[in-house]
């Protein structure tokens, strides 16, 4: 599908977002491993959550789903049947990787492989630990989908993976959640922390002390009703639209406020954003609130450190941001994003480029200048979710009144089908 962009003068309205699509897949492959019934309300539209339901009901999971609510009939530790055929995890990283801790412990052999962007992700960073847990995994050329996963009965370790990654922290658990004895991962730089939380959610008994995250193996896991929070991820496309017009106001209403997410919300705060926070309470674990934006020129800033970390998928949109802001934007230490659903710094740059803006690029980051102007042009999303919305949203700025035209804009549909519609339903 083809999106076409026109001009934009202002944005006003209020948002609800889909559920978060870190925590549906949290919530869907624990609850499947809970004793009973689980029902998970606001669960993410996005086609990965969908990769991850898919999954699990080949794995003989009973799946019940009613718009958004899902209604998992979890199997306990051990109800996981050998499928019949391979899993297909789509585009989605969160769920082979994840997933991949599962079936390491499991007393059979499977595949799981993904759509012609994952198989090109690299997959050693779980392979490594899962292999010292006594798995067997193979993958093509030694690091790519597919997959296969000879599980069996695993030993606990503790492990410090060389890359700070949530997925990979969650494979490394979710193997010590069926397996006896104490797991643990050394995370130096904190990411974003929603296994922990649902694990103790459903039962687990799981700590943490500095760095090291512990989970006491083979945990009778219980049922839950829970509700997910709206994708602060996903907010982020709205917060910097509204940045791009001085005078905007955006709501964006029930959205997650975990503390290991929130690095969007000081960043742009720091680059000069007046965004308020309203309406906080807890929920299953999780903060949830609303945010209230009023749109201003920013001065734009610095990426690097445990920062990039923090905000390697917001990155694409932040990089709009940049082009306009008065000091521009320098992201650092940011290699991951060579490894996301496309290498979004050469896809950032190439589309930045057909827009008439400056960028120059590193191997673990880029530098845009500030003060510069969108001009229309035809880009492509290269079938990336996060590089069609954030350009999208680029277009909302490109001056001389012509039309942005986004290639394969349907891939936005991997975390927010609804993201232009709902960007459509803001214009002044
Ligand atoms: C995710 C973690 C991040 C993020 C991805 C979702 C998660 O990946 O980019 O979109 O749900 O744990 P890494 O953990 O590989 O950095």
């Amino acid at each position: 599908m083809q999106y076409r962009v026109k001009p934009a003068s202002g944005l006003q309205g209020v948002v609800r977002l889909p559920g978060d699509k870190s925590i549906s897949h949290r919530y869907a492959m624990i609850a499947a491993v809970a004793e009973g019934d689980s029902k998970i309300e606001n669960y993410s539209s996005g086609a990965d959550c969908q990769s991850t339901l898919r999954c699990l009901r080949r794995l003989g999971i009973g799946i019940d789903k009613q718009d958004r609510t899902v209604t998992i009939h979890g199997r306990g530790l051990d109800g996981f049947r050998a499928p019949a055929e391979m899993l297909d995890a789509g585009n989605s990283g969160s769920t082979i990787r994840m997933l991949s801790g599962m079936l390491a412990a499991q007393p059979f052999t499977s595949s799981i492989t993904g759509d012609e962007s994952l198989v090109k992700r690299p997959m050693a960073r779980i392979m490594k630990p899962l292999a010292l847990m006594g798995a067997t995994v193979t993958a093509r050329d030694g690091q790519y989908p597919p997959l296969e996963i000879q599980g069996g009965k695993l030993i606990a370790i503790q492990y410090e993976p060389p890359v700070a990654s949530a997925q990979v922290k969650t494979c490394v658990l979710f193997a010590g959640l069926h397996t006896a004895g104490v797991t643990s991962v050394v995370e130096r730089v904190v990411t974003r922390d929603h296994t922990e939380v649902a694990l103790r959610e459903f039962g687990a008994e799981i700590e943490k002390s500095g760095p090291v995250i512990s989970i006491v193996g083979r945990p009778a896991l219980k049922a839950q009703n829970l509700v997910v929070p709206g994708d602060l991820s996903s907010a982020a496309f709205f917060l910097v639209a509204a940045n791009l017009f001085p005078g905007s106001r955006v709501a964006i209403e029930g959205v997650g406020l975990s503390p290991s997410r929130t690095q969007l919300i000081d960043w742009l705060m720091m680059a000069g954003a007046q965004i308020r926070v309203l309406d906080v309470a807890q929920g299953a674990g999780e903060m949830v609130g609303s945010i209230l934006v009023d749109g201003r020129a920013l001065d734009g800033g610095v990426i690097e450190g445990a920062m990039a970390a923090g905000l390697i998928d917001e990155i694409p949109v932040l990089a709009v941001l940049g082009a306009v802001s008065r000091r521009g934007l320098t992201v650092r230490d940011a290699k991951e994003l060579r490894v996301k659903e496309t290498d979004r710094i050469a896809t950032l740059a190439e589309n930045m480029q057909r827009m008439g803006i400056e960028i120059s690029v590193s191997a673990d980051g880029f530098h845009i200048p500030g003060g510069q102007s969108f001009r229309a042009a035809t880009l492509d999303s290269f079938g990336d979710h996060r590089i069609a919305m954030a350009f999208a949203v680029a277009g909302l700025r490109a001056e001389g009144g012509g039309e942005t035209v986004i290639d394969n804009a349907d891939a936005a549909s991997v975390s927010f089908p609804e993201f232009y519609d709902t960007l459509e339903s803001l214009r002044g």
